[in-house]
């Protein structure tokens, strides 16, 4: 039998004949023996085995091991002596799976986030990104529990496809043109009908549109998939490739809207206090000393929810100078977006019916023709956390919105179609993954909460 070291430290008593398989973190070695301290990813914590002089192959192998080594180790559950660890491993056998020579990129130091990213495929053998890599799927789980009790149903909405959700062309082409000798129309431009799909594709920024057809059948329904963005923004809040979570409900106002994404950021919350204490007392202890405190708060306090022109105007009361000016109708801004989170509310808050002209074509235009029903989730150290809204759902407006933008309607005849045939109230948002997980753990940088990262100027592994 094999134990992972998580049910070992959950389950096992003193006495326990065990089996572990893991990766060697340090040996240290004393007088006719040696401490390995072992980690098979299953939980933080590792275990400690007591390696006796006298096994057959201490000699010529074991004394040898080395810091990144695979090994199986039998041996019998002994109350630890040493300090911080409950156990330890008092070893009959050995095996050594494979020994990791001294360039082994993961010797035992305090390595920063910085060079571990250039060895994303090491870096999940270390401490926080091991924890990472728990809690994202530990969120995941949450994500489908959360919606698959209260009646929603998960839907595939496509990854390629030739319309763009946000509108704002910021996407990658999909496309098996020769691109150094592509087809021409006359006049010179390229031939798209040539292409795979007999018309320009990308990949998919969103999947609320397709999502919007499967809830004005369904009702209830969310995606979780990865989405793609070619804005070529180098922050630490944005990645090209990321992981969101849409739910869209046929019948949904905003206010129900706002309720449903404060009871989903809380449930996830909550989620992550109950399931994985561990790795979150350690991003407290080592990344960010008020993370849990952040994310107790999520769980238990209401947000705060100010419009737009709420926002604006505790902004401008606040005498606060910004680097990018305040007024009615400019986009909020991260500086200003953290501010109201952290400075002036110093919780999660909804700002929502937002100017017309800075959100997408598919908002809700409100009675007073200047605003739309739009909603922002704003959570202290990350800024927005959410986007959503209610849809418009009258297919006039929609079409006038869609010229404001310049957006060709007849290329959203699917989406037209919606209202043309049964239209109804219907609103959705999305969560963007990555960013809840930097909320969780309290890292600063996106690219440390997904396992491959990609960004401009690269795409390594
Ligand atoms: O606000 P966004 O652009 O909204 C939408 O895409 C809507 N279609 C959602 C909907 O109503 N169904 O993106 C939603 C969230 C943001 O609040 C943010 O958390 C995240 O997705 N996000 C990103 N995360 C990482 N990198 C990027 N480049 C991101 N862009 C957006
Ligand atoms: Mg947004």
């Amino acid at each position: 039998m094999q134990n992972r070291i998580a049910d070992i430290l959950a389950s096992a008593g003193a006495g326990a004949e065990v089996v572990i398989n893991g990766w060697v973190r340090t040996r240290r070695d004393g007088k006719g023996f040696s401490f390995f301290e072992v980690n098979d990813g299953s939980c933080l914590s590792g275990i400690q085995a007591v390696v006796p002089g006298t096994l057959g192959n201490y000699e010529s192998q074991l004394a040898h091991v080395t810091t990144g080594s695979s090994v199986r180790v039998r041996g019998t559950l002994v109350d630890s002596p040493g300090q911080g660890q409950k156990y330890e491993l008092q070893a009959s056998e050995v095996f050594v799976y494979g020994m990791a020579p001294s360039d082994y990129p993961l010797q035992k130091k305090k390595h920063s986030l910085e060079y571990l990213r250039e060895i994303a495929h090491l870096r999940p053998r270390t401490n926080t990104i091991g924890a990472v890599a728990r809690l994202r799927n530990s969120l995941s789980y949450a994500v489908h529990s959360f919606f698959q009790e209260r009646g929603f149903f998960y839907v595939h909405t496509p990854i390629i496809t030739a319309s763009d959700c946000e509108g704002a062309g910021e996407m990658f082409r999909v496309s098996t043109l020769d691109i150094d000798n592509p087809p021409r129309v006359e006049g010179g431009g390229i031939d798209y009908g040539k292409d795979f799909f007999g018309k320009p594709a990308n990949l998919t920024v969103s999947g609320q549109l397709e999502g919007e057809t499967y809830a004005m059948a369904m009702g209830r329904i969310y995606t979780f998939g990865p989405t793609f963005r070619a804005e070529n923004s180098n922050t630490a809040r944005h990645l090209a490739e990321f992981w969101m979570i849409e739910p869209e409900a046929a019948f949904f106002r905003l206010k129900d809207d706002m309720d449903l994404a404060e009871d989903f950021i809380r449930c996830l919350c909550k989620h992550a206090l109950d399931n994985n204490k561990d790795d979150l007392e350690f991003f407290n202890r080592r990344v960010s000393p008020t993370v849990i405190s952040n994310i107790e708060s999520a769980a238990s306090q209401s947000f705060e929810r100010i419009t737009y022109t709420e926002a604006i105007d505790k902004l401008l009361s606040s005498g606060n100078q910004f680097q990018y000016p305040v007024s009615w109708g400019v986009d909020i801004q991260s500086e200003h977006e953290r501010y109201l989170t952290e400075v002036i509310f110093k919780k999660p808050v909804i700002v929502y019916d937002y100017p017309k002209e800075i959100k997408a074509f598919y908002m809700r235009l409100n009675d007073d023709g200047k605003t739309v029903g739009a909603m922002d989730i704003l959570v202290p150290g990350i800024g927005e956390l959410v986007g959503g809204s209610e849809r418009e759902d009258r297919v006039d407006v929609l079409i006038s919105r869609m010229r404001d933008f310049g957006l060709d309607e007849s290329k959203y005849w699917w989406y037209l179609d919606l209202r043309k045939y049964g239209g109804a109230p219907h609103a959705g948002f999305g969560l963007g993954f990555e960013r809840m997980m930097l909320f969780v753990t309290g890292l600063q940088n996106i690219r440390d909460v997904i396992p491959y990262p990609r960004y401009p100027g690269n795409a390594e592994f």
